[in-house]
């Protein structure tokens, strides 16, 4: 089978910024738009605007090509031509905003949460409480044609290609890798059977799309789970794709059940790239690099360095859908970066809400925010130049407001200049870098240094208290002793703990705060996992070599649930993971009975405890901090962020209030 020329996607070949619109994909995500009413003209804007942002090719998120392939019960699929009217809509838009669009083919296999569940051998997956049913030889067979019909249909429904996800653990995975293929009859056993299912598919998918129809493959190179694909194997397989008749082949890491985080903050930018460059020797159609990929000129490096023809980013398109526009412009400082929260995406999508994003609050709302100019201009003062002051200043400036931003700090950037200091999360830098461009771009005037009061803003027309908050002292016996130290001291470097540190509050920033106490500044990300590589075993997978931290450190809350039960859902279990590696202890139900020379003494139960360190951290939650509000109480105000709601502190949904705020105003 000869496969289409790239001419049309790739060209030209020189690297310049100018030509990054070909090398970028958008990677695929499924935003829950899919299954929502109305949600087809809601994706056609989320698309189109990002194909008007500059990106050459977008993959949807993944439907399935039966009903059994569905993640969920009513999840998306593309099996019948009824369905083609919704799909159009998206194509149609996607080409009048100047891009190309493939349809992603994903079925789910034993991943799928409901009763109709199958795979190749009846082995339950680790995350699910459900047993699928091995497919029956015919259902396979047929299985392959619903792939062939899908693609069919996309192609009528005027797509440019389809990815089939042949990754991340999925039923093609499932397939593949003896972990989960216990087959004996011709789908089973030996690797040449395990691979035919993907084959198979390739080859109908190619039989039923025709020649000029870009068919790209994602392939998991690096599985992270025992009994993965080995090295040899990816080889074999993706020498094979190609022969089968695929146009492209992207990057797969890390089945759903890895035990390793493959997409966290936690994980440095393109910490996986040298996969991918691996493979590349290995075959002529171009290959696709992923993962923590969220800066242009990285994707640049990598695609000059001869590791990938293509780089494909997924989360940095929600947090900037003008990203290759800006980078090929030179205007790469005005980049709003993705910060691999993923608090307000996958987070979202796992809990079955609708994908967003933390430092876009427009991304999958494009119909629902949009920022018109303003009829009537008000001066309006913005006190508070965290998160919430920063998103709220610059919306009303991009609708014609005049405002005027204060903060008593010297620089911009409130807790974010916190969060950015915690390794791992020096990315958060970005996100202020890009407010700052932003203030600067709408003329935002700025008022920092200075503590504010009442006067300095009663001539404005409107107020927007984003004041933020003030972290609490629990009112433990001794709270005032030597030892004690607030979080915010602590990782300004004002304090330096001691070798023996007990943190109360084990919240997202007990957490951070854990963190920073033990980060081991060589420790390297790959070792720290277990990540071989060398490929040498199966699954990628070798002895994790924890990085030793100096501190001995105890977590403590008072709440009996799980330690870290309330960190997100993608990356809270890595968080927890990290630092119980690094020896940190950590106690739930605890009752603080006093802070002395001997250190902290608590109760668990029935029990009393001493814990002899030398530091205590306090990260027990904060108030709001309004200390403005009753001296301006005649004045049109309002109250966004942590001035208004402290809890545990939320940038999410800081930046969401304060941006709502700004396009009413
Ligand atoms: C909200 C969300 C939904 C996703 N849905 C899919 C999907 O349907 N199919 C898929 O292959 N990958 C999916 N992914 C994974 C991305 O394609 C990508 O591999 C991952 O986000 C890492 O790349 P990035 O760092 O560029 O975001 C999803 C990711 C996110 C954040
Ligand atoms: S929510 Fe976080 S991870 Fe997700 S796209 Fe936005 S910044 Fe990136």
């Amino acid at each position: 089978m000869t496969v289409p020329a790239l001419s049309h996607l790739l060209a030209p070949l020189d690297l310049g910024f100018t030509t990054l619109s070909n090398r970028v994909l958008m990677g695929s995500m499924h935003t829950g738009l899919e299954e929502m009413p109305g949600g087809a003209a809601r994706l056609a804007k989320f698309y189109r605007v990002r194909a008007e942002g500059g990106v050459g090719l977008i993959v949807t998120g993944g439907i399935s090509p039966n009903r059994a392939g569905c993640l969920m019960k009513g999840a998306a699929r593309l099996d019948d031509a009824h369905e083609i009217p919704h799909h159009r809509l998206i194509c149609d838009e996607v080409h009048a905003g100047g891009g190309k669009i493939a349809l992603q083919i994903l079925h789910a296999g034993r991943y799928a949460a409901h009763a109709e569940a199958v795979a190749p051998s009846a082995i339950r997956a680790p995350i699910s409480p459900i047993t699928p049913r091995a497919l029956e030889t015919d259902e396979i067979e047929r299985t392959v044609a619903d792939y062939a019909r899908c693609a069919r249909l996309a192609r009528d429904a005027g797509y440019d290609g389809v990815e089939i996800m042949g990754s991340e653990g999925y039923l093609i995975n499932q397939f593949i890798a003896p972990r989960s293929n216990h087959r004996e009859d011709g789908w089973g056993g030996s690797f040449e059977r395990r691979i035919r299912f993907p084959l198979a598919i390739i080859r109908a998918v190619r039989a039923a799309v025709g020649a000029d129809f870009i068919l790209i493959f994602r392939l998991s190179m690096l599985d992270l789970v025992e009994e993965g694909s080995e090295w040899a194997e990816i080889v074999a397989l993706a020498k094979q794709v190609e022969l089968a008749g695929a146009t492209l082949i992207n990057t797969g890491i890390g089945w759903h059940e890895a035990r390793i985080p493959t997409i966290a903050t936690l994980v440095p930018g393109g910490a996986f790239a040298w996969v991918t460059a691996k493979l590349k020797p290995e075959v002529t159609i171009p290959l696709i690099a992923t993962n923590r990929i969220n800066d242009p000129a990285q994707a640049e490096r990598i695609i000059k360095a001869g590791g990938a023809d293509m780089v494909s980013m997924a989360r940095p398109f929600l947090a900037d859908p003008a990203l290759v526009r800006k980078a090929a412009r030179g205007r790469s400082t005005e980049i709003n970066t993705c910060i691999a929260c993923n608090q307000a995406c996958l987070d979202h999508v796992f809990q079955g809400h609708m994908a967003s994003c933390l430092v876009n609050p427009y991304a999958c709302r494009e119909t629902a925010l949009v920022a018109h100019r303003t009829a009537i201009v008000k001066s309006i003062a913005v006190v508070g130049a965290g998160p919430a002051g920063l998103a709220c200043a610059v919306t009303l400036a991009e609708r014609g407001h005049l405002v005027t931003l204060f903060d008593q700090q010297g620089e911009i950037g409130g807790q974010f200049n916190l969060a950015k200091k915690i390794p791992g999360k020096e990315v958060f830098a970005e996100t202020l870098r890009y407010f700052a461009s932003q203030l600067a771009k709408f003329a935002v005037t700025l008022r920092l240094g200075r503590t504010v009061v009442a006067d300095d803003v009663r001539a404005f027309d409107h107020v927007v208290l984003a004041t933020g908050i003030t972290p609490r002292r629990p009112p433990i016996p001794g709270i005032d002793h030597a030892s004690v130290a607030g979080y915010v001291e602590v990782i300004e470097g004002r304090v330096t703990a001691g070798d023996r540190v007990a943190i109360i509050g084990a919240g997202g920033i007990g957490f951070d705060v854990a963190e920073f106490l033990t980060h081991a500044p060589d420790s390297d990300y790959l070792a720290e996992w277990g990540i071989d590589r060398q490929m040498r075993h199966r699954g990628g997978l070798i002895p994790a070599v924890p990085a030793a931290g100096k501190r001995a450190v105890t977590l403590l809350q008072r709440k009996n649930s799980k330690v870290g039960e309330g960190l997100g859902k993608t990356t809270g279990w890595a968080k927890r993971a990290l630092l119980q590696q690094r020896g940190v202890s950590m106690l739930a139900g605890v009752a603080y009975e006093k802070i002395d020379d001997g250190g902290l003494h608590i109760r668990l139960g029935e029990e009393t405890r001493l814990l002899a360190v030398d530091t205590i951290v306090i990260c027990a939650g904060q108030e709001p901090r309004r200390d403005l509000q009753n001296a301006l109480a005649s004045m049109p105000l309002s109250l966004i962020g942590g001035a208004d709601q402290a809890g545990e502190l939320d940038a999410k949904r800081a930046i969401l209030q304060a941006t709502e705020l700004g396009l009413t105003l």
